[in-house]
C-alpha cells in the first residue's frame, strides 16, 4: 500500500488489483484497510448470539473493521457469524447481486458502494491470496485486562 512493488507476489498482486476493481476498497482503503466509516451490508445473524446486535441507531450499520491479521481474527463480522473467509466472500456475492441475507436489512437499506461491488466466484482465489499477504504474527499478543466499552475481554463465540 505503501508503493512496494516487490513485496508481494505475482498471483497476490492480481488479487489486490481485483480488490480495487471489484470495489472492496471502496470501505476498506487507506493503510488499516479500513475507511472507519458505518456501512449498512445486512450481514446475517449468528444463531449463537442471544441478543442480536442492531447496530448503530439501530439501523444495522456497522463500522468497517481493518483487514490486517485475518488469520488470527477469525471468526469474522461483529457476531462472528462466518468461520473463514470463503464464507465472508459467498455473502459478498449475494449482496453484490441485491440478495439479502438479514431479515431486518431489505435491499434498499443496503450502502450505496455495495451496489458498486462486481464479485463472482472465480476471483475468490485470488482475493483471498492478496488477502493472507496482510498476515504478519509479529504483533502485540498481550490479552488487556479491560477494554474501552467495559465489556468483558474475549467474548463467548466459539
Ligand atoms: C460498503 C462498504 C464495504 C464494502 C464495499 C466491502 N466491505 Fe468488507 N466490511 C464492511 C463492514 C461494515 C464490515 C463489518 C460488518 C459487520 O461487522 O457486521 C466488513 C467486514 C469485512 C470482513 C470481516 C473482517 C473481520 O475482522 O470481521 C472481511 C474479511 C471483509 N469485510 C472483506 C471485504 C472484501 C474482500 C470486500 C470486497 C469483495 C469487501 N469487504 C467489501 C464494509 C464493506
Amino acid at each position: 500500500m505503501s508503493g512496494d512493488t516487490k513485496a508481494i507476489s505475482l498471483a497476490e498482486k492480481e488479487g489486490l488489483v481485483l480488490f480495487e476493481s471489484v470495489g472492496c476498497i471502496n470501505c476498506h482503503s487507506g493503510p488499516m484497510f479500513s475507511d472507519y466509516k458505518l456501512h449498512v451490508i445486512g450481514v446475517p445473524e449468528n444463531k449463537k448470539v442471544l441478543i442480536p446486535d442492531s447496530g448503530a441507531d439501530e439501523r444495522f450499520a456497522f463500522r468497517t473493521p481493518s483487514l490486517r491479521n485475518l488469520r488470527f481474527t477469525a471468526p469474522y463480522m461483529h457476531n462472528g457469524v462466518f468461520q473463514n473467509l470463503k464464507e465472508v466472500l459467498e455473502f459478498y456475492e449475494d449482496i453484490s447481486v441485491g440478495k439479502t441475507r438479514n431479515k431486518s436489512v431489505s435491499k434498499a437499506m443496503f450502502d450505496p458502494l455495495v451496489d458498486d461491488l462486481e464479485l463472482s466466484v472465480k476471483e475468490m482465489s485470488l482475493l483471498i491470496s492478496f488477502l493472507n499477504t496482510l498476515n504478519d504474527d509479529n504483533f502485540d499478543k498481550e490479552i488487556p485486562t479491560s477494554v474501552p466499552s467495559g465489556l468483558p475481554v474475549g467474548g463467548n463465540i466459539h
